[in-house]
């Protein structure tokens, strides 16, 4: 079992350059299936969830190369509509085969993806969408079994602005016969690329960004080449990072706007930042004043930035309160930032975080992929050195974690 080794007490110095956006980049892979012609992808990052959506596609007969972070992907064939249990209970997120998959083949198999650390992770708003399009689902041994003779344009009301269930139509949609409306859809930048790169291959989505989309269904997509936005989660976490740990960080490749619910609470809580370039260049000393956090869909706070905020308020100078309100159980990192320190109580979906002088060095365990990187924060900033288990939780959507962060000055090795 891997783990990090990080010693904390250094401030950091040089760039950082964020990657592509592992939650654009997902349901993108799953969208060049509803072509039958070579589609190239750039600033794909090599993470571990990428490589299993790879491979979803690969099993359902499309050809995936990667040189370096250019994907090559041809979905010249589909010769199989069932995606492999094994991949889709490593990650939930292949549900969003079920989509193009409809709309290519009329038939798609595929497991119930299982919850997951953070919450159960229903898709009944997928089924909802897909069933509207007039798709027939069924329960078969633990797999669903969508079919359609067809399918057909609908005007579809989402309960919630669910990500997945937005793509999921959206690309289903993208062939069905006749006009689509999403309403209450989600708003995330990853759903805007998603739709810039189904009207790169021929489709006609307009709307994505706000919250009605509508969509024209088309008979065939063509070849395209598309270049995946940055991570506004990972150059969120980095900008936390250096926030904690003080210094002076130019953090590379980020669209601000997608970040402005983060900037907002940075600024609340006191850290500098100025846009340079097409990054954010962050200084300063490492302690700031408390601040409230309530998660929301976008453009409101992300929830995925909530574990590494709760990280960085561990030390502001007063008393924090946060409140999830997207995922029923993300604050297993809380006991984990405990056992270093911290000082943290829950009430049901909220945490009240009182800061502290400093964090000590203790072994923790990453529960999932943004606790992890909230561990990692924690470390740098503790007195000595913090031993990190549960490290493939953050290789599933850090790029090179250990490498970018060395190269700002920090103290983190990596230890099989
Ligand atoms: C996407 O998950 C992201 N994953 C998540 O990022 C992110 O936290 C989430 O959106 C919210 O922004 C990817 O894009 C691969 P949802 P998704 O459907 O699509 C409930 C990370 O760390 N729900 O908007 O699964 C659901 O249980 C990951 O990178 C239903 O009840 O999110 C959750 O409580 C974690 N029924 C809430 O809605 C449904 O049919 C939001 O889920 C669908 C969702």
């Amino acid at each position: 079992m891997s783990k990090f080794s990080i010693t904390g007490g250094k401030s950091l110095e040089g760039t950082i350059t964020v990657s592509g956006a592992k939650n654009a980049v997902l349901p993108i892979i799953a969208a060049s299936l509803l072509c039958a012609e070579p589609i190239q992808l750039d600033d794909a990052p090599d993470l571990l969830d990428v490589n299993v959506m790879n491979q979803v596609i690969s099993a359902l007969g499309a050809t995936v190369e990667r040189n370096g972070s250019t994907l090559k992907i041809h979905a010249h064939e589909i010769d199989c509509i069932e995606a492999p249990y094994d991949l889709v209970s490593q990650m939930r997120a292949s549900i969003v085969t079920m989509g193009p998959l409809l709309a290519r083949k009329g038939h798609v198999r595929i497991s119930h993806p299982g919850g997951c650390a953070i919450g159960s992770r229903p898709i009944n708003w997928h089924l909802k969408g897909l069933e509207a399009l007039g798709a027939e689902v069924k329960m078969d041994h633990g797999f669903l079994d969508v079919s359609s003779k067809g399918l057909r344009g609908a005007r579809i009301y989402l309960d919630y602005p669910s990500v997945g269930a937005t793509e999921n139509i959206m690309m289903a949609a993208a062939m069905a016969h006749g006009t689509t409306l999403i309403e209450n859809a989600a708003q995330e930048p990853e759903i805007v690329d998603l739709a810039t790169f189904l009207n790169e291959m021929g489709g006609k989505v307009r709307g994505a960004g706000t919250s009605i989309i509508h969509i024209e269904g088309v008979r065939e997509f063509h070849s395209t080449s598309h270049t995946v936005i940055p991570d506004r989660i990972e150059a969120g976490s980095y900008l936390l990072i250096v926030a904690a740990t003080g210094g002076d960080v130019l953090v590379q490749n980020v669209i601000a706007d997608h970040l402005k619910p983060l900037i907002a609470k940075m600024e609340e809580a006191g850290v500098r930042m100025i846009e340079e370039g097409d990054g954010i260049r962050i200084s300063g000393d490492g302690v700031y004043n408390a601040v409230d956090i309530k998660t929301q869909v976008h453009p409101g706070f992300p929830t995925d930035l909530q574990a590494p905020f709760m990280a960085f308020l561990t030390r502001a100078n007063g008393t924090g309160l946060f409140t999830e309100t997207v995922f029923e159980n993300r604050f297993m990192h809380v006991d984990e930032l405990k056992r270093m320190g911290a000082d943290i109580k829950i009430e049901g979906r909220s945490a009240i975080v009182q800061g502290i002088q400093r964090l000590n060095a203790a072994p923790v365990t990453a529960t999932d992929l943004r606790a992890g990187a909230a561990l990692i924060l924690a470390a740098l900033t503790a007195e000595g050195t913090t031993a990190i288990r549960g490290i493939h939780h953050i290789d599933r959507g850090y790029e090179k974690v250990e490498e970018k962060l060395s190269r700002i000055g920090a103290d983190i090795v990596r230890e099989d």
